[in-house]
C-alpha cells in the first residue's frame, strides 16, 4: 500500500483536478474527453462521461487507438478552441507531443503510464508514477478517473466498481491471489461498502456465471491450456473423465453451480494435467485466485464478473465500437448492451482462431537472443494483436525473454507493437516501456507504456532494425541488472 504522503499528494493532484473540471463545468464552456480504446480507457471514459454528466457538463467523449499528432490537433480544435481538454489513458508518455501548438490551453491529464517530457504549466497532470506509486500495479487510468470523480461529488462512490473492471482489464491483479492491491484496494473497498462488488476465491475460468462448464474451460486463455484452449470438444471429454456432471434438469451447468468438492476434483486434474505438459507449478495455480462479482448485474450475465466485463470492452474497443463500451459503463443495458454481446462472441471466436493459427504455424514465433519474436505481419490483424501478445506471452518456454509481437496496420505502411514481459522480470527491473520507447525513437517510431507491457508504431521499412534494437537493449538491460543484482534505475 502506498505511503502516506504520497498518496496525500497524489490525492491533492486529482483534487485539483476534479476543481478545475468543477469550474469549467459552471462556466459552461465545453469538456472534451479522450480516452483510450482498451478496457481501462472505456472504463476510465465511462467514469468521466457519468461523472460529467450528474454535474450538469457540456460535454464530448472521443476514443483513440493510441496518442498522437493528429490526435492533439483534432481535440485543439474541439469547441471552437476554447474547450478543456481531458485525456485519459494517454498523455502522459507523450507530453511534448500533447505541448505542441497548445499556447496556454488548461490541459488536464489522467493517466498511469510513465511520464516521459515535461508538462506545461498550464497542465494539471494527474500520474501515480510523479509520487512514487506504480502505475502499471497500484492503479489504473479508470482509478485515477474514478478519485477524480470522487471529489467532483462524493456520490460518484457508485463508480468504483468501473474502475475494478478498468484494473482488471489492464492486468493490475498481481499481488498475491490475484488480488488487486496498492491504491486499488481503496477503490475496492469503496466499491464493497456501495454494494457493487463481492470480493471472492474461486477458479478464474471467464464465463463462470454463463457458460456451460466445458465451454468457460475452452475460453479460458490465462493461462493457455495447450489442447483445451479453443478445443471445446476435448474440454468435454476431460470435465467427462473426471465424472463431472455436465447437465443437470436438462441444463447445462455453469462454474457458478459447481459445488466446492467438484470445483476441487477439477482444480486438482487441471494442475496435473499443466505440469505434464512441461508447466510450472505457478502457472497452474494462476488457474485460482481472487474473482469480482458484481452483484448488482443479471446473474448469467458477462456484465457479473469483472474480468469477463473487461473483456466485453475491450472488444467492443478492438473492433471499433468503442462508443457501446462507454454506454454500457454508464449504465446502457437495451441495444449498446445487445450489440455488444454480438461483438464479444465474435471477438472471442477471433482470438481463438489466431491462436490456433499460431499453433499450427509455430515458425511465426522466433526465438532470438534476448527476445521472442511473433511475427503477426498481415496475418493477424493489428487490432487484436496486444491481446495475442498477452496470451502468447503467459505461455513461452523462456519466460525471461519479453515477447515482441507486431502486425502491419493496414494502409499506413507501419507496424503496430505490443511487448510483453512477466511480471517477475520488470520487478528485477527490466523496464520494457523504455526500451520500446528508444528503440522506437532511433527507427522514427513512437512507443512507450509500462514497464511490463509496452507498445510501439514503427515505419515497415525499419521492422528488422527496430527489432534488433529491442534484442541489443533487452541484452544490454538484462547484463546490467545481473551486475547490480537487479532492481531499478538502469540508465539508457
Ligand atoms: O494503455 P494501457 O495501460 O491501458 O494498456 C495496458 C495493456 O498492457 C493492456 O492491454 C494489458 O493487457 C497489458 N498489460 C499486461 N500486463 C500487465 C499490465 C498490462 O499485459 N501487468
Ligand atoms: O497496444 P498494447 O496493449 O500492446 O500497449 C501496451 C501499453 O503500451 C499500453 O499501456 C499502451 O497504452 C502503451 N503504448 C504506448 N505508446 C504506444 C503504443 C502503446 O504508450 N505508441
Amino acid at each position: 500500500m502506498a505511503g502516506s504522503t504520497r498518496i496525500d499528494d497524489f490525492m491533492d493532484e486529482a483534487k485539483r483536478a476534479a476543481d478545475e473540471i468543477l469550474d469549467t463545468t459552471s462556466s459552461g464552456k465545453k469538456i472534451l474527453v479522450v480516452s483510450h480504446m482498451d478496457a481501462d480507457g472505456i472504463s476510465a471514459a465511462g467514469i468521466m462521461g457519468k461523472a460529467l454528466f450528474r454535474a450538469g457538463a457540456d460535454f464530448c467523449v472521443r476514443i483513440e487507438r493510441w496518442m498522437d499528432e493528429n490526435v492533439v490537433r483534432e481535440a485543439l480544435l474541439y469547441g471552437g478552441g476554447e474547450a478543456l481538454l481531458v485525456f485519459t489513458d494517454m498523455g502522459s508518455g507523450y507530453l511534448d507531443i500533447l505541448g505542441m501548438n497548445v499556447g496556454n490551453r488548461r490541459i488536464i491529464i489522467l493517466d498511469h503510464h510513465q511520464p516521459i517530457g515535461e508538462p506545461k504549466e498550464s497542465f494539471i497532470h494527474v500520474n501515480p508514477h510523479l509520487h512514487g506509486i506504480d502505475g502499471a500495479r497500484e492503479i489504473s487510468s479508470a482509478g485515477i478517473s474514478y478519485l477524480v470523480a470522487k471529489f467532483m461529488s462524493n456520490s460518484n462512490i457508485d463508480l468504483a466498481h468501473l474502475a475494478i473492471i478498468g484494473a482488471l482489464g489492464d492486468l493490475q491483479d498481481k499481488y498475491e491471489d490475484r488480488r488487486l492491491g496498492g491504491v486499488n484496494e481503496i477503490i475496492v473497498s469503496d466499491a464493497v461498502k456501495s454494494g457493487y462488488i463481492s470480493v471472492e476465491t474461486d477458479l478464474l475460468f471467464f464465463g463462470r456465471e454463463t457458460r456451460p462448464i466445458h465451454k468457460a474451460l475452452a475460453y479460458t486463455t490465462g493461462p493457455y491450456i495447450p489442447g483445451i484452449s479453443g478445443e471445446e470438444d476435448k474440454s468435454l471429454a476431460f470435465l467427462n473423465s473426471l465424472n463431472i456432471e455436465l447437465k443437470r434438469n436438462d441444463r447445462w451447468r455453469a462454474l457458478r453451480d459447481l459445488s466446492q468438492e467438484e470445483k476441487r476434483k477439477l482444480f486438482s486434474a487441471l494442475h496435473d494435467y499443466l505440469i505434464s505438459q512441461g508447466y510450472r507449478s505457478d502457472v497452474a495455480l494462476s488457474l485460482l485466485g481472487t474473482v469480482y462479482v458484481l452483484v448488482k448485474e443479471e446473474p448469467w450475465t458477462p456484465l457479473r464478473d469483472a474480468r469477463e466485463f473487461a473483456l466485453l470492452l475491450n472488444a467492443t474497443g478492438r473492433t471499433g465500437a468503442s462508443g457501446l463500451g462507454v454506454a454500457i459503463c454508464m449504465g446502457d443495458r437495451g441495444r449498446s448492451y445487445e450489440e455488444a454481446l454480438r461483438i464479444l462472441e465474435e471477438y472471442r471466436q477471433t482470438i481463438t482462431k489466431y491462436l490456433r493459427w499460431l499453433g499450427e504455424n509455430p515458425e511465426r514465433i522466433e526465438e532470438w537472443e534476448n527476445i521472442y519474436v511473433l511475427h503477426g505481419e498481415r496475418e493477424i490483424d493489428e487490432k487484436v494483436i496486444s491481446t495475442v501478445s498477452t496470451i502468447i506471452s503467459t505461455s513461452l518456454p523462456k519466460p525471461e525473454k519479453p515477447l515482441i509481437a507486431y502486425s502491419l496496420i493496414p494502409n499506413e505502411r507501419a507496424i503496430k507493437v505490443s511487448a510483453r514481459t512477466n511480471d517477475s522480470i520488470a520487478r528485477m527491473g527490466l523496464n520494457l516501456g523504455e526500451i520500446i520507447r528508444v528503440a522506437a525513437e532511433r527507427c522514427s517510431g513512437i512507443g512507450g507504456g509500462h514497464d511490463i507491457a509496452a507498445g510501439a508504431q514503427i515505419p515497415y521499412e525499419q521492422k528488422m532494425m527496430f527489432l534488433k534494437n529491442v534484442n541489443s537493449l533487452v541484452g544490454e538491460y538484462m547484463a546490467r541488472l545481473k551486475n547490480i543484482g537487479g532492481k531499478n534505475n538502469v540508465n539508457m
